[in-house]
């Protein structure tokens, strides 16, 4: 495998989780580079399922250690309880398996108010749907330099007059809304504890990272949410405060890009969006329902039903070329199998001008009228697929015309959640 990013290339949700677990079997480390709790990645294994928010998704692989880069904004208290959750489960999460990079930005009680205080803020029509997490306010926090790092959970002395200085700072602004102020004595007490159980994990991960790179071994970088939510080229600003394309793999973690030998883009066979912000393909009559019943499109983080749509290959495409994707991991085609003609968007038509490049103004996005190009369906079940020779001659032909317009190879094809629904393919 080599060192690999994995990124979403659409808005989030496409299957992450589930294609890191796979690659993981074959890799010594993973390492997650950006967002926070925000991200919500499923991982079935036989009957479980387990949804991982702050964890890498290598974590269920004794043969890989997980890495917490200091890309990732990190809410110590949720940190705590999703390794206690997964332990209860007996999946070992001990500092052997898990490191929290000594430099991640800590999401502070004061920044998940802040979340929620700045969308019901935001006008009707202006509201991001976050997840209300604190993640954008957490990273505001680091570019004004004033966050509080996992470092400073080492000395709980520092850690305490920070935390109290910081949310002093942020109970005037709160106590001016309709918000009730943190009762900081009470939040004190939670996060004094937590940095306790979580000073062991805290090491500076650059060394490990990069003594790994220099050792040979195998890394894969979990990207977390997508492209079209990353903060420089996404729909700004409905998207998330990260770096979630593939350069973020590298100022996420401290690795030198020379190091990276290939990108995996992850690619769901239509499209979804959770959250607002403009959606070109969304289906908003019963073809849209359908598509939400039959992937079981709700949030993994928030439960919130996923807005459903076509295949946008506008969109998709310009991904392609800015994550640099070498081989796509094409996930969710089982939850085409009962189409009987399915859609595909080839170019978007803006104030009456045909252009098949993504528009870099959210407004132009948003008038956006999709093209389609019509294929036919398959209509049979592909979920017991293990080589695309096994797929219905529609559903290769679905793919080989994904892979054509998005300008990227296939390589690896999910027709289903689980481990073993999955194949590789040298498209
Ligand atoms: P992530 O955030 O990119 O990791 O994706 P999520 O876990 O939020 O959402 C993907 C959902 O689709 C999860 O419920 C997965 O179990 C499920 N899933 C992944 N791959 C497939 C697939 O090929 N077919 C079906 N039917 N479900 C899949
Ligand atoms: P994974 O890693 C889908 C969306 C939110 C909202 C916007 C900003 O599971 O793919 P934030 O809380 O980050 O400030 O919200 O981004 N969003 C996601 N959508 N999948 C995710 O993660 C997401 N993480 C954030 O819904 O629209
Ligand atoms: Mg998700």
């Amino acid at each position: 495998m080599a060192i690999s990013v994995l990124v979403g290339t659409q808005w989030g949700d496409e299957g992450k989780g589930k294609i890191i677990d796979v690659l993981t079997r074959d890799v010594d480390m993973v390492v997650r580079f950006q967002g926070g709790n925000n991200a919500g990645h499923t991982v079935e294994i036989g009957t479980e399922k387990f949804v991982l928010h702050l964890v890498p998704s290598g974590i269920f692989r004794n043969n890989a250690l997980c890495v917490i880069g200091n890309g990732v904004v990190v809410d110590p208290l949720e940190l705590t309880k999703e390794i206690k959750e997964l332990r209860e489960r007996d999946v070992e999460v001990s500092p052997k398996r898990l490191e929290l990079s000594t430099r991640c930005h800590l999401i502070m009680p004061y920044h998940r108010i802040m979340d929620a205080m700045h969308e019901q803020a935001r006008s009707e029509g202006k509201k991001i749907g976050t997840t209300k997490r604190g993640i954008g306010p957490a990273y505001a926090d680091k570019a004004s330099r004033i966050g509080i790092r996992a470092l400073e959970m080492l000395d709980p002395k520092r850690f305490e007059s920070r935390f109290r200085e910081q949310a002093e700072y942020y109970n005037t602004i709160i106590s001016a809304s309709a918000m009730e102020a943190l009762d900081i004595d009470a939040e004190w007490a939670k996060l004094a504890e937590t940095a306790e159980f979580l000073a062991p994990f805290v090491t500076d991960t650059v060394l490990t990272v990069n003594k790994a790179a220099r050792e040979n071994r195998n890394i894969l970088f979990e990207g977390a949410q997508g492209m079209w939510l990353d903060v420089d080229y996404g729909t700004y600003p409905f998207v998330t405060s990260s770096n979630t394309t593939t350069s973020g793999a590298c100022t996420g973690s401290g690795l030198s890009p020379k190091y990276i030998d290939d990108v995996v883009g992850v690619m769901k066979a239509y499209t979804t969006r959770v959250g607002a912000g403009p959606f070109p393909t969304e289906l908003l009559d019963d073809t849209g329902e359908f598509l939400r019943a039959e992937g079981h499109e709700f949030g993994a983080t928030t439960g919130r039903p996923r807005r459903c749509g076509w295949f946008d290959a506008v969109a998709s495409r310009y991904s392609c070329m800015v994550n640099g994707i070498d081989m796509l991991a094409i996930t969710k085609l089982d939850v085409l199998d009962k189409f009987e003609e399915l859609k595909i968007c080839t170019a978007y038509e803006v104030n009456g001008e045909r252009g098949t490049d993504m528009p870099s103004d959210n407004d132009e996005i948003t008038i956006a009228k999709p093209i389609y190009e019509t294929m036919p369906g398959w209509r049979s079940p592909t979920c017991d697929a293990r080589s695309f020779d096994e797929l219905p001659e529609n559903a290769r032909l679905y793919l080989n015309r994904l892979s054509e317009l998005v300008n990227a190879k296939i390589g690896i094809i999910s027709v289903g959640p689980n481990r073993d629904q999955t194949f590789t393919h040298n498209g």
